[in-house]
């Protein structure tokens, strides 16, 4: 464990926390119970903003400081049009690290984080956008393989950590997302130079987890290969790649892109109005899934380690499990 906590010490420190571990903002499961939770236990839970609007975020951020007297952060999404006022939600809340994710911020978002006095953590979807990152002033970097859930980049973690890590983790610290599911992979990275790791999928069946049963459970029977990206059918019309289990909205999605596409060939639907159609077509549709409990039209944005979800369990449990089987995993790599 002494070496363990050697690999996790940046980490560690730089959140605050007891590991290197941080909890994936989730939009819609990530609220105060499952951030609390996963600071409690010794983590760094992570709010997820998502669409809220600064009155409700700084509600989520007081409900979460009554829960957890340890560090937490916030997610901002950088194209949300009030991405300043969130900021300051989260300056004047004394948040310690907020994480810039949707883009990459601009280097005046940045400063304004930093001026405040929090810490500055962005996503680096490549190795040029890491440096500059950095040189805006970025504390961190989080790099996420296309395995992870929801939202995703075209380039697997296996990749991206070679190509970042080597270039990048003397510089600032480095978290790695995407697919990890087990400590032996969380060892793995830590030995490549990551400062931690980042995970979502895995706690979205926390005890503390407020998502819908019936969400959770779609969690423990899906499997990796369950969980597939979004499939644009036309070059003209992009689909933003979303990792989620298929369902009948995956199935509706492919068929109502088919009848757009055949409305704007008819000239029954402008370029711009058929593109509108299609991205609408998922609006408020995690929403559905995450609480409403409807995981058949809603998303269900999961990674692919989603088939190493095998059990509801507390926060603290599945946390003890991923650091024991590192602690073991490192055991026997030095035997
Ligand atoms: C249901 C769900 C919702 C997510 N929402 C967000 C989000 O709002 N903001 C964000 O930066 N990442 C979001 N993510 C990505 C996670 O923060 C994390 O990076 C990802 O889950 C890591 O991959 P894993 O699921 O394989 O562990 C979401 C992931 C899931 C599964």
């Amino acid at each position: 464990m002494a070496e363990l906590d050697r690999l996790m010490a940046r980490g560690a420190a730089f959140f605050g926390a007891r590991y290197a571990l941080m909890g994936g903002a989730m939009s819609w499961v990530s609220e105060r119970n499952l951030v609390a939770a996963l600071s409690n236990a010794g983590a760094f839970g992570v709010i997820a903003c998502g669409a809220m609007e600064p009155e409700r975020l700084a509600q989520e951020i007081a409900g979460t400081q009554a829960l957890t007297q340890r560090p937490f952060g916030v997610n901002l999404i950088t194209m949300h049009p009030r991405l300043e006022q969130l900021v300051d939600t989260c300056l004047e809340a004394k948040v310690g690290h907020i994480v810039f994710a949707g883009g990459i911020p601009s280097g005046a978002i940045i400063k304004k984080a930093k001026d405040g006095g929090a810490k500055v953590v962005c996503f680096a979807p490549a190795l040029a956008l890491a440096k500059k990152l950095v040189r805006s002033g970025a504390d961190a970097l989080v790099i996420e393989g296309s395995e992870a859930g929801g939202h995703i980049g075209p380039v697997s973690l296996n990749v991206l950590a070679q190509e970042i890590l080597p270039a990048m983790a003397e510089q600032v610290p480095v978290f790695v997302a995407g697919g990890i599911g087990r400590g032996e992979a969380i060892l793995s990275f830590l030995q490549m130079g990551a400062a931690g790791v980042q995970l979502g999928t895995r706690f979205v069946c926390a005890t503390e987890s407020i998502a819908h049963p019936l969400f959770k459970r779609a969690f423990l029977r899906g499997n990796a290969r369950d969980a597939v990206p979004t499939q644009q059918i036309d070059e003209r019309f992009p689909v933003i790649p979303v990792r989620a289990l298929v369902n009948a909205g995956t199935k509706r999605f492919m068929a109502h892109q088919a009848e757009v596409l055949a409305k704007f060939q008819s000239g029954e639907l402008t370029k711009e109005a058929a593109q509108l159609d299609i991205e609408h077509f998922w609006a408020g549709a995690l929403r559905r899934a995450v609480i409403d409990g409807d995981v058949e039209n809603g998303s269900l944005m999961a990674g692919q380690s989603v088939g190493m979800v095998d059990r509801e369990a507390p926060a603290a449990e599945i946390i003890a499990e991923l650091i024991g089987q590192a602690a073991a995993a490192l055991v026997r790599r030095a035997a």
